[in-house]
């Protein structure tokens, strides 16, 4: 059998740094997998070259046994996988539904302005595409947002948008960056609620995730990075009971 997502032999240098070294490993469909390590570990890169942004020195990624080597990052997501960034990257100034608007038509490399542009005779695919970014806004729970502007809602709230973003481009493997960080107690729970009910609906997850109570909840699968390595995949139990690994992440028990 071959598995859904194969990452095999990753190199990458940014000058003298070496940010990922032979690193392998496979995601299987229908699964949470949190890729976790320490800070620099190179999640953030692996994310990079998954979805194009980044080409590797070595290595390749292959998705439903196609080779995704050498695909800008709008065909990664025509293929099926859309990420969401660590900084998050929303438009500040806009509301909650344009940004889901230009995060489709960024993502399939269209030009952002046509996408909120709204001349008198909107065409029938735009006001189709625009009910479909206020339904997926509705999926998240932010149906109630979709006219605020950005800088007016909470970070919870703004997490959820990029995840939202994701969603409209219909991708079957999401890349989360770290969704859960820097998110009251309240707002944690929404987003492990809401990653949880994405896989009962199908959907692949790959989390990058630092707070070990969201990997053991969420989690099928933990990836352990360690510069730019991959140092042990297995259960949340495992990894995150390691003592070895423990003593890397944190220089103490997780
Ligand atoms: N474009 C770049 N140019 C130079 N160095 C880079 C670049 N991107 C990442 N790095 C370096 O590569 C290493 C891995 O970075 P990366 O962002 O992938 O880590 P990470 O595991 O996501 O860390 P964090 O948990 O802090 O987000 C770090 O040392 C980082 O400084
Ligand atoms: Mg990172």
């Amino acid at each position: 059998m071959t598995a859904f997502m194969q990452v095999a032999g990753l190199d990458h240098r940014f000058g003298g740094l070496h940010a990922l070294r032979d690193c392998s490993f496979t995601i299987e469909q229908g699964r949470i997998t949190c890729l976790v390590g320490p800070n620099g570990a190179g999640k953030t890169t692996i994310f990079n070259v998954i979805t194009g942004f980044l080409v590797p020195d070595e290595g390749s990624v292959a998705f439903r046994d196609r080779k995704l080597d050498g695909l800008r990052p709008q065909a990664i997501v025509r293929a099926g996988i859309a990420r969401t960034f660590q900084n998050l990257r929303l438009f500040a100034d806009l509301n909650a539904l344009d940004n889901v608007m230009i995060g489709i038509a960024g993502q399939f490399g269209e030009e952002p302005v046509g996408a909120i542009f709204r001349p008198l005779h909107t065409s029938r695919a735009q006001r189709r595409r625009r009910q479909e970014a206020l339904a997926t806004l509705d999926h998240v729970g932010l149906a109630d947002r979709a006219h605020d502007v950005v800088r007016n809602l909470s970070y919870g709230e703004q997490k959820l948008l990029t995840v939202a973003r994701v969603l409209a481009t219909g991708a079957e493997l999401l890349l989360l960056d770290e969704p859960a960080s820097g998110l009251s107690a309240g707002a944690l729970d929404a987003v492990m609620a809401l990653l949880r009910r994405l896989q009962s609906e199908g959907k692949t997850l790959l989390v990058v995730e630092h707070n070990t109570r969201v990997v053991q909840q969420i989690a099928d699968d933990v990836l352990f990075l360690h510069q730019g390595h991959l140092m042990a995949q297995g259960t949340p139990e495992r990894i995150i009971g390691d003592p070895a690994l423990a003593e890397i992440y944190f220089g103490g028990a997780l």
